[in-house]
Parts: C-alpha cells; structure tokens; sequence
C-alpha cells in the first residue's frame, strides 16, 4: 500500500511512525517531512499547498492514501481537488472536504453550526467593518474578560483575550479595520468568556460514524504557569483526569454525536479527523474551537496511546466500514514536552545542530521542526522536537520524559518544566 502524508511537524513523525509499524506493507512517503519523518518513510520535497506538485507525485507513485495532516491544505481544498480530477478521484483522502473544514476555517461558520445543532458554546455576535459602530456597543455592552476571535485561519494567532474594555475596542478596530490578522479577520466574533479548565476531544469519523480516540490536554502559553504568549503547543498529557466517564460521556452526548450527525444532516462530507476544543465549565464541556485535523502536540500523546493498526484504521475510514472498529486504548499515561527554539513564539532561530538523541533511553522522541543537512539534524522551526513518554501515572511520564527532554541539545533549546502543573 502507497501511503502521501502530507505535513512536517510533530504531529506527522507520530503518525509516520504509527504507520511504519502496521502488519500491512506500506510505502510511506511524507510531504515535505522532516529530518524524522525520513526514518519512518521517505522524505519528498513537496510542500503541503503545492496541489499541482501533490497530484504528479500520487500520479507517477500509484498512491493508494493521501493522508493530510494540517488544517491549510484542506481549508483550501485539496479534497475537493481530488474529488474533481479523473485522475485522482479514485485516491481516498483522509480529510474533510473545503465545506466541511470550514468548521476550523471559520470561527463563524462554525458558531453558526453549533447554533443549528444545539451544541454548547459561548454565547457570541460576528461583525464586520460595516458593522463597526454595533461591534464597539456590543463590546461596550459586555463584562470583562473579553473574547475576540479572527474568523478566518490565523495560524493560532487570531484569538484576543482582554481584560481592559478599552483595549478590546482598540484590538477590535484594529481587526475588523485595519486588518490586523489580515484577511482573517475582516470579520470578528465576539463571545462570551468561559471560565474553566480545557481539554481536547478526537474523533476519527468515515462520514456516517465514527471512534472516540484519547483525550488530550495542550499547554499552549510559551511561560510556566500558563503565562507569556500563545505557542502552537509546548506539551501536552494524555489522558486528563479531569475527563473522567462521566465528563466524557456528556461530551459525546452534546457535543461528538450532534457534531457528526450535523455534519450529515447538512450534507457535508466529512472524512478524517475533528478535533474539539473543549472548556470544561463546573463539569458540563463546551466548545471553544472545532480543528478539521489532530493536534500538536497532542498527537504526539494520543497516538502512542492507540494500540490499534493504524492503517486499518485509516482503510476501515476510506471504505466507510468504521462502524465495525473499536478504539484500543493503552490506559497508561503520555506526556510530551515540546524543545523549541530561542525566541519562539516570535522571530527564531533556527540551523542549530541538535544532538544527544542517541542519548535516550526510554522514551519517543518525535521531530517537529528539524531538517537534515549532510547527515546532521539541525532545527529548522519554532518547536523543534517533542519527547515523549508513557508512564503508569502521569508523575512517571513527566519525569521520563525530562530526565529525557534534558540529553537532547540545541543552541537556545527552551521547554517548559511544568507540564501538567495544573493536574497533578
Ligand atoms: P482558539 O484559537 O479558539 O482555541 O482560542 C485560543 C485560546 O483562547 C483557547 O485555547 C482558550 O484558552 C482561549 N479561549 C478561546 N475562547 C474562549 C472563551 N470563549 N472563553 C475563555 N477562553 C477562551
Ligand atoms: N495544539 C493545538 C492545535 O493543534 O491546534
């Protein structure tokens, strides 16, 4: 079996190397990869948008799966672009089509489903620069804290939480008029605050049903004790104690089954994987985001969780036989924590020689921003490698992975040494 996976972070050397230890015989190749990918499967230099370049390579390589790992390609379509060329189509996908990624690709479309659908949210109003007077006086009519969402894809930067009216009506005008997310947000939602604790929820559905796969929780802040600007994740545990049966059981009630049978209802064809973005308020979940895609770096956590085949997970989702799986879950504990680059969140470096990793012993180390350079691993991104570790409690992941997380060395490498802080 020819499987394209289409992505280049750690999320992707997860999955690369689930699917290198499947019983079926597969050809992996990763688009465009890093320098880990490249031991579960072969590296080609095509990157994820580059839809012309994706459809010669499925072509001339007899592709049987194209897997797509981030939220770009399929908020611009490519399923659909499979869908429409003769010579393509046949080729299974396993990510949703453009309409139905609008779920990430737009906060407003996706508040506007969960309206539909009776799915609990926070209470919002979208606007846009013709309605600006009307966004200030619904801001001004609001408590603190305030929430202001980018409706369009922002690369986890659109979300704006502030405590001072007056720089929330600063950032709003800044958004919907000066274009301050660009394009993204020309239109902005406003919404009510939740307080509580977050956890993420996955689900891999072939359209019709679908499997619950571990919980998640992300620590998103670049500081300890959840401080400091939003990170595309610095660390991440599986599963979250918080999400006990009952909690879990209301999430799939309210939120999992409406989402899916929604998305049916409406007539949406959605294969692959949704990710819920969820606030636990006094017990009851609510959504804050739905993602069309897994996250990172709660994949990292979650996959080496799943002790199913993954390609036949994968196969069951493109033939639409999922109703016949179950999710085997290894019920001890995973905890990732997430090397970055000196300066990330903002302006990093990157080139840095990364070294020590034939030091560990004990857990997976998953590269999230690495590239090779004559037969050298260097850093080549904000988050750079994630090390990873299952545990029989979550105390016993955490020091794995750290105890770890120290032998692997890059200039300026900084992570955070409280991961899970607020579980324990
Ligand atoms: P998002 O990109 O929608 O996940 O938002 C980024 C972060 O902002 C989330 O992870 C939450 O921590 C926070 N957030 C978003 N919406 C709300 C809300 N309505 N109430 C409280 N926090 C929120
Ligand atoms: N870790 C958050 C995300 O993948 O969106």
């Amino acid at each position: 079996m020819q499987i394209l996976l289409l992505g280049s972070g750690g999320r992707e050397h997860a999955l690369a190397w689930k699917i290198a230890q499947s019983r079926i015989p597969c050809n992996l190749f990763i688009a465009p990869g890093n320098a880990g990918t490249s031991r579960c499967g072969q590296n080609v230099p095509i990157s994820v948008n580059d839809f012309t370049g994706i459809r010669q390579f499925v072509i001339e390589h007899r592709i049987d799966m194209l897997l797509v790992g981030p939220e770009d390609p399929l908020v611009k379509g490519i399923h659909d672009f499979f869908l429409a060329d003769p010579l393509l189509r046949s080729t299974p996908v396993i990510g949703p089509v453009a309409a139905a990624a609008r779920l990430e690709g737009s906060k407003d479309f996706a508040k506007q489903f969960m309206v539909r659908h009776g799915i609990p949210t926070a209470a919002y109003q979208t606007f846009d620069a013709e309605r600006l007077e009307e966004g200030l006086n619904f801001i001004s009519s609001l408590n603190p804290p305030y929430v202001l969402k980018a409706d369009g894809l922002a690369a986890g930067k659109g979300v704006v939480i502030s405590h001072s009216r007056e720089e929330a009506l600063k950032e709003f005008t800044a958004m919907v008029r000066d274009a301050r997310f660009g394009q993204a947000s020309a239109r902005v939602v406003v919404e009510e605050f939740l307080p509580g604790i977050e956890c993420s929820s996955f689900v891999i559905t072939d359209g019709n049903s679908y499997l619950v796969l571990p919980e998640a929780k992300d620590y998103k802040k670049i500081g300890e004790g959840d401080t400091g600007p939003n990170t595309g994740g610095m660390g991440s545990v599986s599963p979250v104690p918080f999400a006990d049966k009952v909690f879990l059981k209301k999430v799939e009630d309210r939120i999992i089954r409406p989402t899916v049978e929604g998305l049916k209802q409406e007539g949406l064809n959605y294969i692959g994987f949704i990710f819920f973005g969820l606030m636990n308020v006094k017990g009851d979940p609510f959504v804050i985001e739905y993602n069309c895609r897994l996250g990172d770096p709660e994949t990292e956590s979650v996959i080496p969780r799943i002790k199913n085949d993954f390609v036949e997970l994968l196969i069951a989702v493109a033939e639409r036989k999922l109703s016949g799986q179950a999710i085997l879950t290894d019920p001890r504990t995973c905890a990732t924590v997430m090397l970055v680059s000196k300066g990330y969140p903002e302006a990093y470096e990157k080139g840095k020689p990364v070294t020590g990793e034939t030091e560990v012993n004990g857990s997976l180390v998953f590269h999230a921003g690495t590239a090779m350079k004559d037969g050298e691993v260097l850093s080549n991104g904000g988050r750079v490698i994630a090390v990873t570790s299952l545990g029989n409690n979550m105390m016993e992941a955490l020091e794995t992975t750290y105890r770890n997380a120290e032998k692997i060395e890059f200039e300026g490498r900084y992570f955070r040494k409280d991961i899970g802080f607020d579980l324990k």
